[in-house]
């Protein structure tokens, strides 16, 4: 899979974009949906659209700012592919899962596998996954690299200690292997370079504070608050010197029904 370095997320949509071409967009599903790819996709030419999330608050959100646009033929509905009731037998022109491999770990645990085959069936035309490559494992062969995958850890472990299950991301040859095996022929795949910026540090160690109250031993959320900052300091100063954290990719991988 070829890597480049468009590092916006906007990259990835005008490249979905650029790989649907003149073909109609059709009934559009947004599969795993949130502010960005609502905002994205409800701007597009559909016939309708459909927009499935796990949550309520995400739901809301997502009312929020792309609500007063949807038209009669729209939907935003909340609930969760594990239910075979949802959207069953409706089928959907493109069909986009924007970090939805990586979310399904804190909506239904273990889901993955079955994720690309619950969804065939809505599938008529083409799917998009748009995904993450796995930072909190794996070699780390730079300052930067260090740092993302140690504030990855940190964050984790503190949902963890909070009682949250947090995302778990697959690489981009894991949903090309999966979608192979379920059912869909792959037709592009493409990588895209990351650079992480203060904004992004200081959302995820901010997520990670805020969670430190849920903590049964005091004791170890005050220790925690001491590594978040430090940690913070430290990745900011990398920052501030590199132009932010030149570290891992995204990835588009397009599909079709096999
Ligand atoms: C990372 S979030 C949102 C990403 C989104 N595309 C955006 O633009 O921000 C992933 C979304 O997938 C949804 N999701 C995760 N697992 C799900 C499941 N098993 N069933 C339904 N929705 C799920 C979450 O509720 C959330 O709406």
């Amino acid at each position: 899979m070829p890597s480049t370095a468009p590092p916006k997320t906007s990259a990835l949509f005008r490249h979905i974009e650029q790989l649907q071409g003149d073909a109609p967009w059709g009934a559009f599903l947004d599969a795993g949906t949130g502010v960005n790819s609502a905002l994205w996709s409800s701007a597009l030419a559909t016939d309708r659209w459909c927009a499935v999330t796990g949550s309520a608050g995400h739901g809301a959100q997502v009312q929020g700012r792309v609500g007063a646009r949807l038209r009669a033929q729209d939907r935003l509905i909340v609930g969760n592919w594990t239910d075979p009731e949802l959207l069953a037998g409706e089928g959907f022109d493109t069909v986009l899962a924007d970090y939805l491999v990586g979310a399904v770990e804190g909506f239904s645990p273990y889901f993955q596998p079955q994720l690309f085959a619950r969804l065939r069936p809505s599938v008529k035309r083409r799917l998009y996954v748009v995904g993450l490559d796995p930072y909190v494992v794996g070699e780390a062969p730079t300052k930067a690299a260090r740092v993302v995958r140690d504030i990855g850890r940190l964050r984790d472990a503190v949902l963890l200690l909070a009682g949250e299950t947090p995302y778990r991301e697959f690489p981009a040859e894991w949903v090309v292997n999966a979608l192979q095996t379920s059912g869909y022929r792959v037709t592009s795949g493409r990588r895209f370079a990351n650079r992480y910026r203060q904004t992004w540090v200081n959302g995820q160690l901010d997520m990670a504070a805020r969670r430190l109250a849920r903590f049964a031993d005091p004791q170890l959320a005050a220790a925690m608050e001491n590594s978040i900052e430090a940690l913070r300091e430290r990745s900011l100063d990398l920052c501030r010197r590199d132009d932010g954290l030149a570290h891992g990719h995204d990835y588009v991988v397009a599909a079709e029904p096999a």
